[in-house]
């Protein structure tokens, strides 16, 4: 069953038009702790266009939800921001940072879409999940109720939920989390968005049921040319879902570029310490490897220089701890590493 009629027509709709543009610039998050002030966001910049999928990857506590409810005016208050974000079309720019809340609700499900890294802070314990997620539709005046309602159930279905038309009728905590998980992601691509942000989308599921929800992902961003921010620790998953990555580390990207490149052969020693630490390699090899010593800093308690070196074998003492890495491009990417020239040419 296709729960997205409109999808054919809408490709040849967009097709003609440039589609939309997500850039974030010099994106600066900081919170008050202890009366003083610790940077979470140190200056984050990416780009995300239309048709195409970015994933942000990193260990717990790099910063990767906090960049996705940025982008989306959703940081929690008492927290202080600076930067650009902007989404860019043929029809115009919006400035995604100065939105006001009613003008944020009006975007919501037909130009950006979120799933939220925990399923019940957007779901309403009090409301049917059927009607949760035709709401979008209705909201937006793309269908009658009717019809709305219909599409809530196909695209259930879509997300592999057994008997979809009963589960529609039940509230949100009369089903399990991954179901939870599942709904959410129904109502964020139920609109089919210019913009997706999915934090960890698929973490909580079956790999048969992440396989189906990526493969949507996919056909949206294909034929619909939706733009995707799409934050994941799995590198797995962003394997088969992104065409670039951004490796995120201590509120900074420490290298981006075409996932195939970063990947296959990643410069920054981070990023080669997370590829190194994947379960998906064999235990010998992971033995050998062994995952990355020491923890990701607490914000407030970063180290001068380069906030990996503690943790990097490859850190030199004078060089390493002291100053600002700016990103530098290497070989089709942008890497903050002081040694990567050294490694490259070597
Ligand atoms: N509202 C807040 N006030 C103060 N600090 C915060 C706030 N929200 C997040 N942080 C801090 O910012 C840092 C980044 O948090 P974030 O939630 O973005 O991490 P993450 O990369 O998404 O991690 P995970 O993989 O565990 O989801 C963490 O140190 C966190 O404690
Ligand atoms: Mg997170």
């Amino acid at each position: 069953m296709n729960p997205l009629p409109a999808l054919a027509a809408a490709a040849s709709e967009k097709a003609t038009q440039s589609g939309p543009t997500l850039a974030v610039s010099d994106l600066r998050i900081s919170a008050k702790r202890d009366r003083k002030s610790v940077e979470l966001l140190r200056g984050v910049s990416f780009h995300v266009a239309s048709g195409e999928t970015l994933a942000l990857v990193g260990e717990s506590g790099c910063g990767k939800s906090i960049t996705s409810l940025a982008v989306m005016g959703l940081l929690a208050p008492g927290l202080s921001m600076s930067g650009e974000v902007a989404l860019t079309d043929a029809g115009g720019r919006i400035d995604l940072v100065a939105l006001s809340a009613a003008e944020r609700r009006k975007l919501c499900g037909r130009r950006l879409g979120m799933i939220f890294q925990e399923p019940m802070t957007s779901l309403n314990p009090m409301q049917r999940v059927g009607d949760q997620i035709a709401e979008t539709l209705t909201t937006h005046g793309i269908c009658s109720r009717q019809e709305a309602a219909r599409r809530a159930v196909a695209m259930l279905d879509r997300m592999g939920i057994a008997d979809p038309g009963r589960r529609a009728l039940a509230l949100p905590h009369e089903l399990s989390g991954g179901m939870r998980q599942r709904v959410m992601i129904a109502m964020a691509m139920i609109g089919e968005p210019d913009l997706l942000i999915a934090d960890e989308p698929t973490t909580a599921l079956d790999v048969t049921v992440q396989a189906q929800i990526l493969e949507l992902i996919r056909d949206l961003s294909r034929e619909r040319g939706m733009a995707t921010l799409f934050i994941s620790h799995d590198l797995a998953v962003v394997a088969d879902i992104a065409d670039r990555v951004a490796v995120m580390y201590a509120g900074e990207i420490v290298e981006t570029g075409p996932i195939d490149q970063v990947l296959d052969a990643p410069l920054h020693p981070y990023t080669i310490g997370l590829i190194a630490s994947r379960p998906a390699l064999s235990t010998e090899r992971r033995a050998r490897l062994s995952a990355i010593f020491g923890a990701v800093p607490e914000p407030g308690r970063r180290p001068q220089g380069c906030a990996f070196h503690p943790r990097c074998s490859l850190a030199k003492p004078g060089l390493c701890d002291v100053g600002d890495v700016p990103l530098k491009r290497f070989d089709g990417r942008d890497v903050r590493c002081l040694r990567v020239g050294e490694r490259v040419q070597a």
